[in-house]
Parts: structure tokens; sequence; C-alpha cells
């Protein structure tokens, strides 16, 4: 298992960034940049994200680029061959942990239940992503969990917005969270760099 060196304590936000169009990748990555937030994860949904780590890695080195919907285990060493720096899976089996693990990357695994947080806490995980976050209990949950569970601390992923962004941050188990409104796909459509630096400047200032 590795969370070291910690993923939850460098952005605010972590960008959740779906990538159909190859091009796109690298204008997202240095806009993100431009907004302060240097850190990106590229997920594994579209036929060209492999691609797209590829790119971001080797022409946007001020960003730490990371994929996520990691949900099988072969794509952990995909994801690391094409230059991935950390790993995000939506859920935990010892195999996808395992397959993480040998990478050598700093990867966040999923928990959403008690048990689940358990579990990962057993395996030596302190950082975790919280998905669905909004789904499952949202930051209500997380709040519960602090007091019995005080090890694990989270990245909470899935319905987050400027508009409840707050109630996660302002938890003591929150390092950060993961979001997509950062990267609209209509500003991604219309290449609307300016605005998506402009998420980004926002994000980048959410007090945690
Ligand atoms: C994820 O992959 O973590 C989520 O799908 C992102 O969720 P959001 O689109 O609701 O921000």
């Amino acid at each position: 298992m590795t969370n070291s060196p910690s993923l939850l304590d460098r952005v605010p936000v972590i960008p959740v960034v779906v990538v159909d169009d190859l091009g796109d990748a690298v204008p997202v990555a240095r806009a993100l940049v431009a907004g302060g937030i240097p850190m990106i994860e590229l997920t594994l949904r579209t036929p060209c994200a492999l691609d797209a780590i590829k790119a971001i890695a080797s022409e946007v080195p001020e960003i730490c680029v990371g994929a996520g919907t990691i949900v099988e285990p072969v794509q952990a060493a995909q994801a690391a061959d094409a230059g991935a720096q950390f790993l995000v899976s939506p859920g935990s089996t010892e195999t996808l942990l395992k397959a993480m693990t040998d990478t050598g990357l700093p990867h966040l695994p999923g928990a959403a239940t008690v048990s689940e947080v358990l579990f990962l806490l057993e395996h030596g995980y302190r950082e975790l992503k919280f998905f669905p976050a909004e789904a499952s209990g949202g930051a209500k949950f997380l709040g519960s969990i602090h007091s019995p569970v005080p090890a694990a601390r989270f990245c909470p992923t899935g319905g987050i917005s400027t508009s409840n962004v707050g109630d996660y941050l302002s938890l003591p188990n929150v390092g950060c969270v993961g979001g997509s409104w950062l990267t609209p796909a209509d500003a991604v459509k219309l290449k609307d760099w300016d605005r998506i630096s402009g998420l980004a400047r926002e994000a980048a200032a959410l007090a945690r």
C-alpha cells in the first residue's frame, strides 16, 4: 500500500477530467495550472485516456497527473506506463489494491461504507477516496464517522460542486475533494480555456 507522499494536501480540489478528444488534454492541463491547480485526475473512461495522460506527462511537467477510474487490475500498470503519478479507484478489492501497490505509485482506493473504510485501514491506508460522495451520505456521513474512525482521511468525490464543497472542506477528516465542475463539458467543447482557468482559480482559493 502507499499513500505516501500524501495526495490530499496539495490542492483543495482535484479536478476529475474526462477527455473525449486527445487534443484537449494538454490545453485543459495548462488551463488548470494557470488557475493555480497543478493536479489533474484523468479518468480511464474514454479510449484516448491513456494517451491523454502520456501527453500531459510529457508536455505539462508542472502538473501532477494521475489516472482515475481504475476498476481493473491491469489498468494500474497501464496508467503507470503512460506516466501517471498517482492512481485513484472508485472501490477496492484485494487484487486492485495489489495492482496499484505494485506500481509503486501513491494511490487513493475508494470506500463508501464504514466496513470498507475499516478494510482499507487494515491494509495500511490512511487516505481514501469517498465515492460516490453525495449518493453515499455526503458530508453528513463523513462528519459522523470521524469520531469512531479518526485515522481515516478522505477525498470525497461524486456530486460535489461549488454549492456544497464548503460542507466537505470544513470537516476535519477531509483533506480535499474531487470534482468535474472545474472542466465543464461545454467549456472543453468550446475550447474556453480561460473559463477553466477561472474555475480553477476559484477552487484554488477555497479554504481548507
Ligand atoms: C469521479 O469519477 O470521481 C466522479 O465521477 C466525479 O464526480 P462528479 O462528476 O460528480 O464531480
